[in-house]
């Protein structure tokens, strides 16, 4: 029997041939918010390697959303045709293609990861040429040192519902199969569930129905102009350092599922500046699978594992035992491009890898395993060649992942 990760999955109306997913990862290269070849040259390397749904960067919905003047967008429609050029690329590989569309809220406009991560002035110079006024539901800020945001007036909440569905419309004018909504890491959707960010006396404030009724008015609204044939994802933090519960998240997910959400991407963390630090004692390989399997198991929707999946046979074994539908990988990816091929052979299926590559790769490694070792590795390759044994130290370099 195949291995379940090289088994095709179906999701409403689209095929995936494997279930091996690139994480949403910003790579801090966008220019005024646009895609340029730096986009293409790094999501083409994830498909001509094999992976089965590649995920576009957190792209945001409005430019005050931006965490960085580096973000991706998706509010104009200028946009789309760049983007759809990538798409089509991804597309002519095999894989199948993913957006997520977010927004930072008060966790925006902040200088890059190297930078220090921390707030930006908003400086000609330094934005990304909008305006780009720190908001949020409430005029609470994200941590002490950190400016206040804005509380969102009524008004502006359900233009912001509209922001999400006007751009899912554009994914789909690009030509993507997936959109995911990001409501986790503590931004913008994640700020609204959050009793700690969220402080309004509003319908949108309160009530756990009332903090849920952003997420859920986003995923509506992005339903309602969303194919019905193609398949919507959630990025959740199934549990946050301030108090939000995976009861929360399940709860959260069976409304979702209700408004036609088909998988919950199930992350965790990002409420506050001390959760990636804390991150860091607490990582330990699939530290997040338990999350995607109560969320399957508790509101009956298909999920996506992340977070330190590293091995082929640990991937497998997550979806063998049924915690998750998908396996997302985003730095081991980072790190091998070309991980599905690797997972196959190891999984003693080499030949379906070298079928997803271009036949000018896959043609030549496919003879070679002929020749070489009959298509596994021996065991002294596997030692010198296995590109999970530098993990560790990867595990301790986790800081800031978010
Ligand atoms: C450089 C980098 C950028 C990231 N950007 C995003 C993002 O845009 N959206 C998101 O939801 N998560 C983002 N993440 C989190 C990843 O999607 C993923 O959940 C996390 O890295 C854990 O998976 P891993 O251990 O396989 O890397 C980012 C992580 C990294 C390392």
């Amino acid at each position: 029997m195949d291995p379940l990760l090289f088994t095709p999955l179906e999701l409403r109306g689209l095929r995936l041939r494997n279930r091996i997913v690139l994480s949403p990862m910003l790579t801090y290269s966008a220019e005024r918010g646009f895609v340029n070849d730096f986009h293409l040259m790094h999501l083409g390397k994830f498909a001509v390697g094999g992976t089965g749904l590649v995920f576009f960067e957190s792209t945001k919905v409005d430019p005050r959303g931006c965490t960085t003047a580096r973000d991706l967008g998706l509010w104009k429609d200028e946009f789309v045709a760049p983007m759809a050029r990538i798409v089509a690329f991804l597309k002519a590989h095999g894989a199948a293609t993913a957006i997520q569309l977010g927004h930072s809220g008060r966790k925006a406009r902040s200088t890059l990861p190297w930078e220090g991560r921390v707030p930006s002035p908003d400086l000609p110079g330094v934005d990304h040429g909008e305006e780009w006024e720190l908001v949020g539901p409430s005029a609470v800020p994200h941590a002490d040192g950190f400016p206040v945001p804005r509380e969102l007036t009524r008004a502006e909440v359900k233009d912001l519902v509209e922001a999400w569905g006007k751009a899912a419309e554009r994914a789909n004018r690009a030509g993507f199969d997936v959109v995911e909504i990001h409501g986790a890491h503590g931004y913008l959707i994640h700020q609204f569930l959050s009793e700690h960010a969220n402080r309004r006396t509003d319908e949108y404030g309160g009530s756990f129905a009332n903090r849920m009724r952003f997420a859920l008015e986003i995923a509506e609204r992005v339903r309602a102009s969303w194919p019905a044939e193609k398949p919507l994802f959630f990025r959740a933090s199934a549990v946050d350092e301030e108090g939000w519960r995976i009861e929360d998240s399940i709860a959260l997910a069976r409304e979702l599922k209700a408004r036609g959400v088909d998988v919950i991407d199930c992350s965790s963390g990002g409420m506050t500046a001390r959760s990636a630090v804390e991150s860091v004692r607490t990582l330990r390989y699939g530290y997040q699978v338990e999350y995607a399997a109560a969320i399957r198991e508790g509101a009956g929707i298909a999920t996506m594992a992340v977070g330190l999946i590293i091995h082929a046979d640990q991937a497998e074994q997550i979806l063998r035992t049924g915690q998750a539908d998908l396996v997302a990988l985003g730095r081991e990816l980072l790190h091998n491009p070309n991980w599905p091929v690797d997972a196959a052979e190891k999984l003693g299926v080499g030949r379906l890898g070298y079928g997803q590559l271009p036949r000018s790769y896959g043609y030549w490694l496919e003879k070679r395993a002929g020749t070489n070792y009959g298509g596994r590795p021996s065991t002294w390759q596997v030692g010198i060649g296995d590109t999970a044994s530098a993990a560790p130290a990867r595990i301790a370099a986790s800081e800031g992942l978010r």
